[in-house]
């Protein structure tokens, strides 16, 4: 189990531009987001920084939100600082041996040492329900040198719980543990080895056992989203059931459901015992998010606005013209509970499909 892995506190830690280093100066190479970012304000951006970690906060992780958090939004998220590491949205594995561009896609950041460009290690999601399936995936994505590798019990989509995937797994316990085993076969002991579950299918009567099974399966870390497949995305997160896996298992737990302010982080932290937390829809509602929680100096609209320009940019650059202002769209409706300004820059935004209309309306803000 890697230092990283088990989220000790910081003090007298030597920063080394590796995952066991969070929030330290990162020896990352300054690639286009990171130097685009940087100039905006030196707190922005970690590489221009002294290590940014206070004891008090161990381990905070972005969690993979497919469809949502993309490669070019991990690298803003990222880059305002504050996590440790991140999570690929996940790939999916039926019956064969992907090719490897099917992980590149995915995580693209792969070809770049799988960081982030402000160096945050990017982990690779794999779901799929085969185990020896999975573990020949997991070997070729491991060539690729992912900074970890995470398997999803968790998604709750119709079209893959029918096909034995992601949360459906919840009810085979026994299955989960071949999985976990069958690939931690092929994941070299050192590079972090995690699941991400929810708490069951319909409830969370098997939470424990399932936990249990990942656990013995070799997992490093488990990864618990406090709800069941049943809740979908309903609040609340159901804290306590993570504390009730917590207290069961051995090896770290990562709380993961409805953070979405510094105060809710602390309040999952004291009603799971958990030291790391990982971070979903409430970082991308705010991008400042895990810096507050750090207790970093506050940003607000004028340090935001501008990296959502690098954004557009960004997207503009790798999606079709016809879904890029649907990104940009989709940003904006998360931020708006955060943000007035994105609230009205969103209503400006609505009728808009074209990129040249969105970008002269970029062009005309002012903050
Ligand atoms: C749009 C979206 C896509 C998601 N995609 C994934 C995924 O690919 N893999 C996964 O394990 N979880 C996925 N999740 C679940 C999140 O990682 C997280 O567990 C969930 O949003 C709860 O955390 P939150 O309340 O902080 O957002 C997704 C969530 C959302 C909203």
């Amino acid at each position: 189990m890697t230092e990283e892995i088990q989220c000790l506190p910081l003090r007298g830690r030597r920063p080394a531009g590796a995952e066991g280093a969070p929030h330290s100066r990162r020896e990352a190479p300054q690639t286009f987001l990171s130097s685009v970012l940087c100039p905006l304000s030196s707190v922005l951006c970690p590489l221009s920084s002294e290590p940014l970690m206070p004891d008090s906060c161990p381990c905070l992780a972005l969690a993979p939100m497919e469809g949502l958090a993309d490669v070019d939004l991990r690298a803003v998220l990222t880059g305002m600082g504050g996590f440790d590491w991140a999570v690929s949205p996940f790939v999916r594995v039926t019956n064969n041996l992907l090719p490897e561009h099917a992980f590149l896609r995915t995580c693209p950041e792969l070809r770049r040492g799988s960081r982030t460009p402000d160096g945050t290690p990017m982990r690779v999601q794999l779901l799929g329900s085969d185990p020896e399936c999975l573990a020949d995936n997991a070997s070729r994505l491991v060539a690729l040198s992912p900074a970890g590798v995470d398997l999803n019990f968790g998604c709750p989509a119709p079209t893959v719980n029918r096909h034995r995937g992601g949360a459906a797994l919840l009810a085979e316990p026994e299955l989960l543990h071949r999985i976990a085993a069958a690939v931690r076969k092929r994941v070299p002991r050192g590079m972090p080895f995690t699941a991400k579950m929810r708490l069951g299918v319909d409830d969370a009567s098997r939470a424990t056992e399932c936990a249990l099974a990942l656990q013995a399966g070799g997992v490093d870390a488990l990864i618990v989203h406090g709800r069941t497949r049943a809740d979908a995305y309903r609040p609340p997160a159901r804290w306590e059931e993570i504390a009730r896996i917590r207290a069961t298992l051995a090896i770290p737990v990562i709380a993961n459901g409805e953070v979405w302010t510094p105060e809710d982080y602390f309040a999952i932290r004291a009603a799971t015992g958990c030291d790391a937390i990982m971070l979903g829809r409430g970082a991308v509602a705010d991008p400042f998010l895990a810096r507050r929680i750090r207790g970093l100096p506050d940003q607000g609209w004028r340090e935001l606005f501008p990296a959502l320009r690098v954004y557009w940019s960004a997207v503009c650059r790798r999606v079709a013209p016809q879904h890029a202002p649907g990104r940009l769209k989709q940003w904006l409706a998360l931020l708006r509970r955060n943000y007035p300004e994105a609230a009205q820059l969103g209503q400006q935004l609505r009728a808009l499909t074209r990129v040249a209309e969105v970008d002269a309306l970029l062009a005309k803000q002012t903050i």
